[in-house]
């Protein structure tokens, strides 16, 4: 450590004593303070016609939270908690908005949740934390609160939710991505998630039709054979 002589120290504290003196005594408003200088008397002056907000948006709406605005508190049992959140998402959600969270998902989620959402991603192929497969595993945060549900059934918001606050291991996504697209990442997954775990019956019907005919055709040409790339509830005989 340097050693300063004690009458440097002495100096030192007056001429720093000097200059908060003078700081103190600039001219400022008080908050909320009348001005004589302003026409309408205000010194804290309203925002000009135009401004731009900046940062996140405190909002309190299900847009930014994901949360139903209509539920306050909720209680604690189960039903409530998974009430909470909103079911659908807030905005339009058409084949563009879907295209853009999938482009989203891959460059911010699948680094560890896997292209398919298997939790896969090359980040965990080298040691972070697993996270749980989208189409088969429980909700951690609804299991940690009590609550086993699939994440394939919990609603849309908590999804919205994880993303924008981030959950355990996982961290938060408000800074980076905005609330649209984090709606739109949202949506994606439960793409994801339908397109893994689906019975033909929630199909619309001339769709069901075809795909059971391919598949039985398939059956038939070569029987029992595993086929890649065929979800497990859609091959024959699949249930859910
Ligand atoms: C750096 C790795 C990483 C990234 C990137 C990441 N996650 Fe996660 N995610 C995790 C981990 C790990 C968990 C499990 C956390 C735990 O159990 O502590 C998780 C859990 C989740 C869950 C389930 C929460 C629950 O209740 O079980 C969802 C949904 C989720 N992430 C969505 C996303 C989405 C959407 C993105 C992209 C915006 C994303 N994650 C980006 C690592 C990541």
């Amino acid at each position: 450590m340097i050693r300063l002589p004690r009458q440097t120290l002495l100096l030192a504290a007056i001429l720093l004593a000097g200059c908060q003196q003078e700081m103190a005594e600039q001219p400022a408003y008080r908050p909320l303070e009348a001005s004589a200088f302003f026409p309408d008397e205000r010194s804290a002056r309203p925002l000009p016609p135009g401004t731009v907000p900046r940062g996140p948006l405190q909002a309190a709406s299900a847009l930014h939270t994901g949360r139903s605005e209509s539920t306050s508190g909720g209680g604690n049992a189960p039903a409530n908690m998974v009430n909470e959140y909103v079911k659908v998402v807030p905005y339009a959600l058409t084949n563009k908005v879907l295209h853009r969270g999938q482009e989203r998902y891959e460059i911010f989620c699948a680094v560890c949740h896997g292209l398919e959402g298997k939790g896969d991603g090359k980040i965990v192929e080298r040691g972070y934390t697993r996270p749980p497969n989208y189409v088969i595993d429980l909700s951690r945060g609804f299991e940690h609160k009590g609550v086993r549900i699939p994440l394939r059934d919990v609603p849309i918001g908590y999804i919205f939710e994880v993303i924008t606050k981030g959950y355990g291991a996982m961290s938060d996504y408000e800074s980076q991505v905005p609330p649209s697209d984090r709606w739109a990442i949202a949506a994606y997954v439960r793409a994801l998630q339908i397109s893994q775990h689906l019975r033909l019956s929630d199909l619309p019907e001339d769709i069901g039709t075809e795909i059971r005919s391919r598949l039985e055709k398939l059956e038939a040409s070569a029987p029992g054979k595993e086929r890649p790339g065929v979800p497990e509830a859609l091959a024959p005989g699949g249930t859910r």
